[in-house]
This record gives C-alpha cells, sequence and structure tokens, in this order.
C-alpha cells in the first residue's frame, strides 16, 4: 500500500533535481527548506535571487543551498533562446518574441527541463492548471505512443484496518471533453499510475446508467471506452459503463450487475468529462475525508505537475517528491 516512504527511498536511490516556477512564494520557500533538509531531491527556485532570499528571510524559511536561476541573468539563455524558437518553429516564433514568453517563469522552468537542467517541475501555486500545463503540452510534448496528455488524482485515506485506502480518479484536470479513444488511453494510464501508489486497479467507466439501464449517448461512450480498452488491455480488470454505486458498493454491485468482478471493487476511476471528474474528486476530498494528491499529469515526456492555487506547503512537498519519483 501506498507510503511516501517507498517514494522518498526510490529517490534517496537517484536523488533529483526539482524547478519550481514561483521562486519566492512562502509556501514554496517553505517546502523547498524542507527539501534542502533532506538529501534525495534538489530544489531549482525560478525568480530575482534577491527577492527570493528576502522572501525567505521574511518568512523564516533557511534556503541556504537553493540553485536560484533568474531567467533575466540566465548564462544559457541564447541558447534557450534558440532551442525555443526551433521547437516552435511551426508557429512561426521570432527570437524576439521568444525572448518575451522566455523571461516568464512557466515557460523559462519548462525550457529548464526540456534542456537537461533538471528533472521535473512543480507549478502552479499562483499559475493556473491551464497556464502551467500548456508550456509543457507545447515543449515537451506527449511521449511516444500517446496522443494525449490526461492527468489523474491518487485519493488516499486511512482506513479502520491501518491500512491506506487509495483510489485514483481521471481525467479530472486537463481533457475536457474526452472521446472514446481518449478515454482508452486515459484509463491505460490512469491503471499505470495506479499500480506506482500500490494499488492493484479494477477500472470502472463511470456514468449515470449501469450496464444499460440507462440510454443516451454519453452512456454509449462510456460502454464502447470500457470495451476498447479492453480489447486494448486483455489483462486489466475493467467494467463499465457504471454508476458510482454500483462500482464501489458489493451490496448494490450484487443487484444491479451481479456478474461483475468489478463492480463493487472498483478502485481506478474514469470520468465521461473533466466536470464529472473535477467535481467527482472533489467530493471525495472534501466529504470523503481523503487526501488528494494531483493533479499528476500522464502520457507526458517528463514529470511536470500543477499545484492547486488554494495548496499548502505540506502539499507543495508531496507533490514535489511525487512529481520527481515518476522522473
Ligand atoms: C490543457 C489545456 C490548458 C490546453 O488548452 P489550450 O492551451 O487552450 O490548448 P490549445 O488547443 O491552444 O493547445 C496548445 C497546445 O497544447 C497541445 N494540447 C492541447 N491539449 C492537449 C492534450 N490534452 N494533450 C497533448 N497536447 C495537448 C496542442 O496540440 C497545442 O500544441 P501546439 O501549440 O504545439 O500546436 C486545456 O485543455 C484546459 O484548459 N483544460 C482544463 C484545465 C483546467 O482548468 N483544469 C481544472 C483545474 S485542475
Amino acid at each position: 500500500m501506498f507510503g511516501f516512504g517507498q517514494l522518498i527511498d526510490i529517490l534517496k536511490k537517484s536523488p533529483k533535481k526539482i524547478v519550481f516556477t514561483e521562486g519566492n512564494d512562502p509556501r514554496i520557500l517553505e517546502a523547498a527548506s524542507r527539501l534542502l533538509a533532506s538529501n534525495f531531491l534538489s530544489p531549482i527556485l525560478v525568480g530575482n535571487e534577491a527577492e527570493i532570499q528576502k522572501a525567505a528571510e521574511e518568512s523564516g524559511f533557511n534556503i541556504r543551498g537553493a540553485k536560484i536561476i533568474d531567467p533575466l541573468h540566465f548564462e544559457k539563455f541564447d541558447e534557450m533562446v534558440t532551442m525555443f524558437c526551433d521547437l516552435r518553429k511551426s508557429k512561426g516564433v521570432t527570437p524576439e518574441q521568444a525572448k518575451g514568453i522566455l523571461s516568464q517563469a512557466n515557460y523559462f522552468g519548462t525550457m529548464l527541463v526540456k534542456m537537461g537542467y533538471a528533472d521535473a517541475l512543480l507549478g502552479g501555486a499562483t499559475y493556473s492548471t491551464a497556464d502551467t500545463v500548456r508550456p509543457a503540452l507545447q515543449l515537451i510534448k506527449t511521449k511516444p505512443g500517446n496522443s494525449i496528455v490526461s492527468s489523474c488524482f491518487i485519493l488516499v485515506r486511512p482506513s479502520a484496518t491501518g491500512e491506506n485506502e487509495v483510489l485514483a480518479m481521471a481525467d479530472c484536470a486537463i481533457n475536457i471533453h474526452p472521446t472514446e479513444d481518449e478515454l482508452v488511453e486515459i484509463a491505460g494510464e490512469a491503471a499505470e499510475c495506479a499500480k506506482i501508489f500500490g494499488v492493484d486497479p479494477k477500472v470502472a467507466f463511470l456514468s449515470y446508467s449501469t450496464l444499460g439501464s440507462g440510454k443516451g449517448e454519453d452512456v454509449d461512450k462510456m460502454r464502447n471506452a470500457a470495451n476498447k480498452t479492453r480489447e486494448k488491455y486483455p489483462e486489466l480488470p475493467i467494467e463499465g459503463e457504471l454508476q458510482f454505486d454500483a462500482a464501489v458498493s458489493p451490496r448494490v454491485a450484487r443487484t444491479k450487475c451481479p456478474e461483475s468482478k468489478v463492480a463493487g471493487h472498483a478502485n481506478t476511476f474514469i470520468f465521461p468529462d473533466i466536470n464529472a471528474g473535477n467535481i467527482g474528486y472533489k467530493i471525495a476530498q472534501r466529504l470523503g475525508n481523503f487526501d488528494a494528491y494531483g493533479p499528476i499529469l500522464l502520457g507526458l515526456n517528463a514529470p511536470i505537475n500543477d499545484l492547486s492555487r488554494g495548496c499548502n506547503a505540506s502539499e507543495v512537498y508531496s507533490m514535489a517528491i511525487i512529481t520527481a519519483a515518476l522522473a
């Protein structure tokens, strides 16, 4: 079962460098000071050095030893501009435009990963999800074999037996209206992500209908996606379409779909769209007492993740470890 100790062990064997795009945010500084006190993950703070040092002093966090990189004084800036123009040549970006774009920490930080100065990136303490994710989509791109970047949340709740209860939910943050084929990719990626967190994935494609009890295009989409996913990943336990109660309650599953091996025991949930997914994970978090980690971006060529703007320092610290351990 999932514990942060396992992820820290991974990093201790292979320490990594992680970029924080909002280098002078007090929550980032607190998380960075905690990371600096350990020896498994080195923070790189993007921003003006004097401003970052002043913010750290004012908020009382020791960031001695942190690497601080200011886009305006980065010695490889010209090289970065050239590389950026090359990566965006299909869009006709000029060096002048590139300089302006790369003076923004979200693009600059993403290029640090692209150029190999860092292994991972965590942003979004002040940037919106779209502004954190867009540079990654444009510059880091999807990994070979994938057609989209998607995301999942890992939800963790201590159970009565003392073992953490761990669930995966996707896609709650990136793809607004995924197609059937995109849902297949989302499910495959989410199941792989669930495994990293100690979950033996049992995948439910969620709907307002259970195996034909309701009718409509959205029902067909989830049923077809479940069938296609089963064809693509024959070893993966999959059911769909399922209502949420049939997916998680053995009692309801016995009534609504007694033949299903997944219904009643699902732990990896695929939502029909971002509305349902985003609302769904937040209900688990706010009313179900689950801790929510994510969105963890799936299908990207390098580990880059987004924070909620409402995050606290402890969440920044946890997400930094998750992000870097995936590197
Ligand atoms: C992810 C998101 C920001 C992309 O939107 P966008 O930047 O307007 O998208 P665009 O269509 O302009 O695409 C920008 C680039 O990203 C690529 N892209 C967009 N979505 C992608 C995806 N899901 N996977 C891979 N690449 C993607 C495009 O191909 C394009 O690449 P290019 O510039 O090299 O041609 C958008 O889907 C979004 O806002 N999602 C919801 C985010 C959110 O608010 N979540 C809730 C809070 S957690």
